[in-house]
């Protein structure tokens, strides 16, 4: 459970959410505006904290940990793909990579290196700066950077809000093809049922709470049950 403020004043952004989160799935967190993504997905990535209630990464509650431990957990256990990309501009592509790797003073696994450089298509662009990438090769370097260091789970936050439709539905596919052939576990937050659609299972908030599931989405799907929800 998750409240913003007090008494009169109290928004109840999460209410009794009860929701898990599959090893080696890609899994999309829908629902109109103000239905809690946002906040949910800051709540299980260790960005906030519940006002109520457990979260568990793996078996280890984060609920109650320390400004301190929750800023190692995310450096060492979680991935962030963000709206923004978020690059460092005055780092190449394989600079800002390994950047995470670096900062928690990790050792590359140079294979996994390899095939996330080749899963996102970017043998030939990792000399190149920010500022010299399209805004979908940008986005192509942060999905890199979230699964090179080999995270407990990857969240992703609107990570095709910033791109066109062709490269938003590259990095849909990429992020697919990383959870996929890396056995690894992704969160995305979206808006969009096409984007949806790329997810092994789709999670459905209002107000705060689960109202509806689906697994192996579809973007007719996902429209249907958005329609309900609004509806
Ligand atoms: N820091 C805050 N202080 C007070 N209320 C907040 C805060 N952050 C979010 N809220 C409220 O909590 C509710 C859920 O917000 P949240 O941002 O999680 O929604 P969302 O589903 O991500 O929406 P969107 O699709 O518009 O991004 C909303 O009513 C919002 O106004
Ligand atoms: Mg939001």
């Amino acid at each position: 459970m998750k409240t913003y403020g007090e008494g009169d004043a109290a928004v109840h952004a999460l209410r009794g959410v009860d929701v898990g989160f599959e090893h080696g799935a890609f899994t999309a967190i829908m629902g109109p505006s103000g239905s809690g993504k946002s906040t949910l997905m800051h709540c299980i990535a260790g960005l906030d904290t519940a006002t109520r209630g457990s979260v568990r990464l793996n078996g280890d509650e984060i609920t109650g940990m320390g400004e301190r431990r929750l800023t190692r957990l995310r450096r060492d256990r979680i991935g962030f793909i963000f709206q923004a990309f978020n690059l460092l501009p005055m780092l190449t592509a394989e600079q800002n990579i390994l950047l995470p790797l670096e900062i928690a003073g990790r050792r590359p696994d140079w294979a996994l290196f390899d095939e996330v450089v080749e899963i996102v298509g970017l043998r030939d662009r990792l000399d190149h700066r920010p500022s010299e990438l399209s805004g979908g090769q940008q986005q192509r370097v942060a999905v890199a950077r979230a699964f090179v260091s080999r995270p407990e789970v990857v969240f992703a936050d609107e990570p095709t809000g910033n791109l066109d439709s062709a490269s938003g539905t590259a990095v849909l596919e990429l992020l697919r093809t990383s959870v996929h052939r890396l056995g690894m576990t992704a969160v995305m937050v979206t808006h969009d049922a096409k984007a949806a659609s790329y997810a092994d299972r789709a999670v459905f908030l209002r107000d705060g709470r689960v109202e509806d599931e689906i697994d192996a989405p579809t973007a007719d799907s996902v429209l249907a049950a958005m329609m309900k929800l609004e509806g």
